[in-house]
């Protein structure tokens, strides 16, 4: 059975404008190890920006969007597609973030359409969960995951798009480390994320459940990285913060690099 790739992305969020994302570019360390798949998610305006740049010095960095909306194209003032986003050049598109489901109010249903518009336009989901502290506290850890996980990868639904070589990468982000300096311990994202793996068995297939990368987000950076990634079950990181400044992506990378798994 074949294991997941290893992922090292970086969400930038509202931040880096098309000068900032070209200059980090120019500034990213290369070369990159070829048994790693690197992803930005640059804010919509600065993605073309970053991707000449990127191309310029033929960095293998794929770029992904923030967001789109589940529809192809309409009278959505501000709003980008799935297809718009492929045009451009997008690999990924981030969804269900917990930032749009508590600031834009983003639903499970709403979630689960996006997830489909992105399959639809050839790109990979992906897809983060994460639970809150209160949650966790009240020891609803696996009810929310399965809940988030379920309405996007209920029995069958996703499995025809990944017989069809479509891929999911599921993105373990629990609120509370979000930008808090708080990191999970390596065991408790080992934890969560072989209940994700185990849903994804039960709901798809040992297969796809095999090849699915899970990555976890929440404070990661280039002092923690290397002890996340090797924790079991954790296949790579989804960075904010640390993922702005090029030296410390670079050092994420350089930390991840061949030889921790
Ligand atoms: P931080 O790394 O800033 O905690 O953000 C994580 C995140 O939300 C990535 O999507």
């Amino acid at each position: 059975m074949s294991s997941p790739r290893r992922v090292v992305a970086g969400n930038w969020k509202m931040n880096h404008g098309p000068g900032a994302a070209r200059e980090f570019a120019e500034a990213l360390d290369l070369p990159i190890s070829e048994d790693l798949d690197v992803v930005l998610f640059p804010p919509s305006l600065s993605f073309a920006s970053l991707r000449a740049s990127l191309e310029a010095k033929n960095a293998p960095v794929a770029l992904g969007v923030q967001h789109v909306h589940h529809e192809t194209s309409g009278a959505f003032t501000g709003e980008v597609s799935a297809a718009m986003a492929a045009e451009a050049g997008a690999r990924y598109v981030l969804v269900g973030h917990s930032e749009r489901r508590q600031i834009f109010g983003e639903t499970d249903d709403q979630v689960r359409r996006k997830v489909d518009a992105v399959f639809e336009a050839e790109l990979v989901p992906v897809l983060c969960v994460g639970e809150t502290l209160g949650e966790r506290k009240a020891s609803r850890l696996e009810e929310v995951l399965g809940r988030q996980l379920g309405a996007v990868v209920s029995p069958g639904a996703i499995q025809e798009r990944m017989d069809a070589g479509q891929a999911l990468i599921v993105a373990y982000e629990p609120v509370w480390a979000i930008g808090t300096g708080e990191t999970a311990t390596p065991d408790d994202a080992s934890q969560a994320h072989r209940f994700l793996r185990g849903r994804l068995r039960e709901w798809t297939s040992p297969e796809t459940a095999a090849r699915t990368p899970i990555l976890y987000g929440g404070s990661v950076k280039p002092e923690n990285a290397a002890e996340l990634l090797s924790a079991p079950e954790v296949d790579g990181v989804l960075v904010g913060g640390a993922s702005l400044d090029p030296d410390s992506f670079s050092r994420i990378i350089a930390a991840v690099g061949p030889g921790t798994q």
